[in-house]
């Protein structure tokens, strides 16, 4: 249904039937909903007050037209009943004359133009020099659980479409906006925001983060919201790690997992991105995320239209873990390609640290009969396979076999691995390209480049110009045709540079700034190709470890490789910051080699698998050195990982004691959906004096229940008992005995049956 302004309801409406389900109000409703008279609609529209509603999960996020005919948010936060007034949107009295009222009220989405000094969600410039840019409510309409808004400029022929998309389930939004130029001249688009989120004005924020850099990923970073902006973001030309499109926003500065107000949100983004979080005089907090307006251009000619990407967001009152539970479950359900079908999983082995550039036929085979032993379900051949890559000087961009290594094909060692019973798996980075290479030989123009200017190298490649059209119709071809005469089931996507000298000289100068966009819409419809032509196959997001993880790639992957650093003990620290953000069931974790190829630590083979086996389980090292005693301890975690990694990958995960700050000690504790099944992770990365480790109170079970525990590793301190209630385990707790360095413990609880 559309609603256009100006066409108010005449009806003059008792103030206490707002919202009212049984007033004759003229709310849209989602026609689903409205079927089931005793089921409000997730997204209303309240004529008399101007005012959109959304109610889902435990949030309410409502918005309304100001006088001023100005998007505003009205509320966001818990859940409130149903006929609640929530009133029309106030147009701010502002503060000063130098702080106006545009300014100071929590525009949704606000142009620059007018009154506005905040960060502007979108910035434009016109042929004719005007730019001067003021959005108003038009229209809007209500299908299902989406929601469209109409905003127009006062005077000139220009539509944003605000699309307000809401999760049943969390109560997460999505938010982004369609930028249509309809003028009779060019309006070239200086900064385009997805969306901007407005929270209760307060002065005892605290913004959360996630911070970090090549084998140092997932740093979780806290600091005060006070007046001035934060700024996160990447102007890389992809996500990056410096930053990941992450927030949280919680209430006071103590630390608390289960209890307190949080706003998150998250961007699905995988190119350069900024999300900004301000406070203005009035100590309001807005968080405006989208495109990296550094360097951004993007011409409209007549009739043409930007799409952002979206910015989800969520609310809990019940502390960081929820936050991070949600997004979880969000990410599971709804993101993932597979979505509810996804797969668990299986247990992987690839053998980049073992052999790194020196894959053959031979080795890899004798490598792959090592795997099957062990349990493996997934073999993956990495880097090195094809071209001229004996190491990384060479090769990328030519994707055909290596006949030396690989003197039949790539078919003998498919048919091998899965005559083994595994799926097959391939290293690619198709985006990228050596300067040594046939492809650049053939056609130098196809990198990234500024005419008559140097091309920075990084690890020896340049980025392919995927904005191109034939470039991407180029890195399209090679992997269909890979794909379709290989029995390929899985692609570990790697990306191992960041961009310079972003050139697109074959197209018009005015029009090269598009690069930032058209690269990162083509490889999404690449990837979005392969998937429907070829959909048995999986793929996994990697940038050199977690540069590249966002909802954007999320969206078309099914798992994410979060760090090149497989250092178990450093791990914990990587693998607690990934969970803010996103769920243990995309996270891949291997087993490496003691010592670690990073920081040379050792470590035993039990404190490697329980570190891993927090994620999707990996192997990486040369199982071809294991030990008779060593194949066995990692064939029995590898049975045993196989009985608990669906609660591991798609349950409820509580960081009971995290490893933040390089605290010593952690544990995580996963529930799984149906809560039959705990699983306890305990770690200490050092020793203390004659400390004991600190008792475990488990979190999310079933208090009246009763649960058994059995041990994976480790030993519980004397008089625990084998069996006991949910309440006993989650007040009384568990002790175990850990102590020394680098030492660990997995623990199993299973629900008694009745
Ligand atoms: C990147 C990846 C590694 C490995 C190498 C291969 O660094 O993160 O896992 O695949 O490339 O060159």
């Amino acid at each position: 249904m559309r609603h256009s302004r100006g066409k108010r309801c005449a009806a003059v409406l008792a103030l206490g039937l707002l919202f009212g389900t049984v007033a004759p109000l003229p709310l849209a409703a989602a026609p689903a909903a409205s079927k089931a008279a005793s089921v409000a609609p997730r997204i209303r529209y309240d004529a008399a007050h101007q005012l959109f509603r959304i109610d889902a999960g435990q949030v309410t996020y409502a918005f309304g037209v100001d006088a001023d005919g100005m998007l505003q948010t009205v509320y966001w936060g818990a859940r409130l009943a149903t006929d609640d007034p929530l009133g029309a949107a106030r147009v701010s009295p502002g503060h000063s004359s130098f702080d106006s009222p545009g300014s100071t009220s929590p525009q949704e989405y606000a142009g620059w133009g007018g009154r506005i000094t905040i960060e502007p969600d979108l910035k434009a410039h016109f042929a004719d020099g005007n730019r001067d840019l003021v959005l108003h409510y038009a229209s809007h309409r209500i299908d299902g659980d989406a929601l469209d808004v109409e905003l127009r400029d006062i005077r000139l022929d220009v539509s944003v479409w605000l699309r307000y998309t809401v999760d049943p389930v969390t109560g997460i939004i999505g938010r982004s906006a369609r930028i249509e130029n309809h003028t009779a001249q060019a309006m070239t688009v200086d900064q385009a925001s997805a969306a901007s989120w407005n929270l209760p004005a307060g002065d005892d924020y605290s913004l959360r983060y996630l911070t970090g850099s090549w084998a140092r990923e997932w740093r979780l970073q806290t600091r005060a919201i006070v007046p001035g902006a934060t700024e996160l973001g990447s102007r890389r030309g992809t996500t990056g790690d410096q930053n990941n499109p992450w927030f949280a926003i919680e209430r006071g500065g103590q630390w608390n997992e289960e209890h307190g107000e949080v706003w998150f949100g998250a961007l699905a983004w995988s190119g350069s991105w900024h999300i900004r979080v301000d406070q203005d005089v009035l100590h309001q907090v807005r968080v405006t995320g989208g495109y990296n307006p550094f360097d951004f251009a993007y011409r409209l000619a007549p009739g043409q239209t930007l799409q952002t990407p979206v910015f989800y967001a969520g609310y809990t009152s019940d502390g960081i873990g929820e936050a991070s539970r949600l997004m979880h479950r969000f990410e599971m359900n709804t993101v993932l390609p597979q979505r509810a079908d996804t797969k668990l999983r299986p247990v992987l082995y690839n053998s980049w640290e073992a052999t790194e550039f020196k894959v053959d036929e031979a080795g890899q085979e004798k490598l792959a009969e090592a795997a099957a032993k062990l349990g493996v379900e997934r073999f993956v051949v990495d880097d090195g396979w094809f071209g001229a890559r004996n190491s990384d000087h060479a090769g990328l961009g030519d994707w055909t076999v290596n006949r030396e290594k690989f003197p039949h094909g790539l078919k003998p060692l498919i048919d091998k691995v899965q005559g083994l019973g595994m799926s097959f798996g391939l290293w690619v980075e198709p985006e990228m390209i050596n300067p040594d290479s046939d492809l650049y030989r053939a056609h130098p123009d196809w990198a990234l480049h500024f005419n008559d200017r140097p091309r920075s190298e990084g690890r020896n490649q340049l980025v392919l110009n995927l904005a191109r059209k034939d470039v991407a119709d180029y890195v399209y071809g090679v992997l269909d045709r890979l794909l379709s005469e290989n029995k390929i089931q899985f692609l570990k996507w790697d990306y191992n540079r960041n961009w310079t000298e972003p050139g697109w000289p074959d197209v018009a100068p005015e029009e090269q700034q598009k690069v930032y966009v058209a690269f990162i819409d083509n490889l999404y419809d690449i990837i979005r190709r392969l998937r429907a032509k070829h959909p048995g196959v999986e793929i996994e997001s990697c940038s050199g470890g977690g540069a590249r993880v966002d909802l954007g790639i999320m969206g078309l992957t099914d798992e994410v490789w979060p760090s090149d650093n497989t250092d178990p003990s450093d791990r914990l620290s990587i693998q607690d910051g990934f969970t803010y953000a996103y769920a243990p069931g995309v996270m891949m974790a291997w087993v490496t080699g003691s010592p670690n190829w990073v920081n040379n630590r050792k470590s035993s083979l039990d404190f490697r698998f329980l570190s891993s086996m927090q994620g999707g389980l990996g192997i990486g090292a040369n199982i071809l050195e294991w030990t008779p005693e060593e194949n066995a301890t990692a064939q029995r975690y590898v049975a045993e990982y196989k009985r608990i990694r669906s609660t591991v990958q798609r349950g409820r995960l509580y960081r009971l004691l995290s490893p933040r700050d390089e605290a010593r000690q952690s544990a995580t504790e996963s529930v799984s959906s149906d809560g039959t099944q705990a699983v306890l992770f305990a770690f200490q990365r050092q020793g203390y004096e004659a400390e004991r480790y600190p008792t475990l109170r488990l979190r999310g079970l079933d208090p009246k229940a009763r649960y058994r525990y059995r041990l994976i590793h480790g030993e519980a301190a004397e008089g625990t008992p084998v069996e006991a209630s949910g309440a006993y385990w989650m007040n009384q707790g568990i002790d175990l005995k850990i102590q020394g360095d680098l030492q660990a413990a997995g623990v199993v609880f299973e629900r008694v049956r009745a």
